[in-house]
């Protein structure tokens, strides 16, 4: 066979194959296989070199001829099939330019940071600003310089945390911290902190997490949020904690809420009071969520015990004070009657995207 009738063979053979092939793909593998550098084609084109000199330039031209005719069939076939293609994919719906864009995922604040940042709105509003004090603390701070002695027994209110010893757990003999670092059990501890900080008068809330060892259940988590309020100057009163705290649960619960004191007992702060608010499942009857009483306790309060007074740098014969605690993980708990403090640190979205207010 010459390489004329090779020639010939191949520009029958291409063109059938490239009116056959099926999808861009396939003509795309066809144009490797015709014109790729060990192509049909090329192959042939190198054949040349051995063809006799005077049939030379024919055949050049014809070997041209062949690859301009497979190039054009090829772009060809390509836009026909592209444009099938488009035309299935829009028929099909799989493209629909027409279609509203995917929504962006927007994050929210978690159900409890929403309630403090309600709660700490409404303290700025009466003058409060906050004042954070450190997680990791000392005994002194978090029990002593609070009227709290070492082997006293209303330790026993705070199960608390120890970091260990180093060394101790790695010598398998763990012992609390000889410098008595521990988890902070309360926010408490900042109390001291901002009376050596800061100048008369003083009016802060520390919000922030605290730790305790405890049993976990629906209602208990070793780890939890407390915000913290001190007002410190030279004439604050019972009567002006009574007040604050009913302008609070109101401005957070509505202004139908009733509240009440009842007597309570904390080592730093005498008198210390429990404030509770009417129940805010039913109302005031009772229900199973506030034990059928009608009230629910939201914080712990008192007047700042002289004591205390003494660890933060005043005298107590020259200024006094009010402090409180409250639990804003109870109160987001009532806010949504949700039924179980796990669900806070589940890290489960299912959970946590149902709040979704709090942008
Ligand atoms: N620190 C207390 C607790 O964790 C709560 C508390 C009670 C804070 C009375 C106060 C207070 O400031 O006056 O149980």
């Amino acid at each position: 066979m010459s390489l004329a009738d090779d020639l010939a063979t191949l520009r029958a053979s291409a063109r059938d194959r490239l009116s056959a092939a099926t999808s861009a793909d396939a003509v795309e593998a066809l144009r490797h296989e015709l014109l790729g550098r060990s192509g049909e084609l090329t192959v042939l084109l190198r054949a040349l070199g051995t063809a006799p000199e005077a049939e030379r330039p024919a055949l050049g031209r014809a070997a041209n001829e062949v690859r301009g005719e497979i190039e054009a069939t090829i772009n060809g076939r390509l836009e026909t099939l592209r444009g099938a293609d488009l035309e299935r994919r829009l028929s099909d719906e799989a493209l629909d330019m027409s279609a509203p864009g995917r929504a962006v995922r927007m994050g929210h604040l978690h159900p409890v940071m929403t309630l403090m940042r309600d709660l700490r709105e409404i303290f700025h509003a009466y003058g409060f600003e906050v004042y954070e004090g450190p997680e990791i603390e000392t005994d002194e701070y978090n029990f002593e310089l609070l009227n709290i002695p070492p082997d006293h027994p209303a330790r026993d209110l705070w199960d608390t945390l120890y970091v260990a010893e180093p060394g101790s757990v790695e010598a398998g003999d763990p012992r609390p911290a000889e410098d008595g670092t521990i988890l902070r059990t309360h926010t408490s501890p900042v109390q001291v902190r901002a009376m050596r900080a800061l100048d008369l008068p003083i009016r802060v809330i520390t919000p922030g997490r605290c730790f305790r060892y405890e049993a976990v259940d629906a209602s208990h988590g070793f780890e939890f949020h407390q915000i913290e309020g001190l007002v410190i100057d030279h004439d604050t009163s019972l009567a002006d904690l009574k007040g604050m705290l009913e302008e609070i649960a109101r401005a957070l619960y509505g202004r139908d809420t009733r509240t009440r004191f009842r007597p309570g007992y904390y080592p730093f702060t005498e008198p210390s009071v429990a404030f509770d608010v009417t129940c805010l499942v039913c109302g005031g009857p009772g229900c199973a969520a506030c034990g059928r009483t009608g009230w629910m306790t939201i914080l712990g309060a008192g007047m700042v015990h002289p004591e205390v007074i003494r660890s933060g740098g005043f005298d107590p014969d020259e200024v006094q004070g009010y402090a409180f605690g409250l639990g804003p993980d109870r109160m987001t708990m009532l806010r949504h009657g949700i039924g179980d403090i796990r669900l806070f640190f589940s890290a489960d979205l299912r959970f946590v995207t149902q709040f979704a207010e709090g942008r």
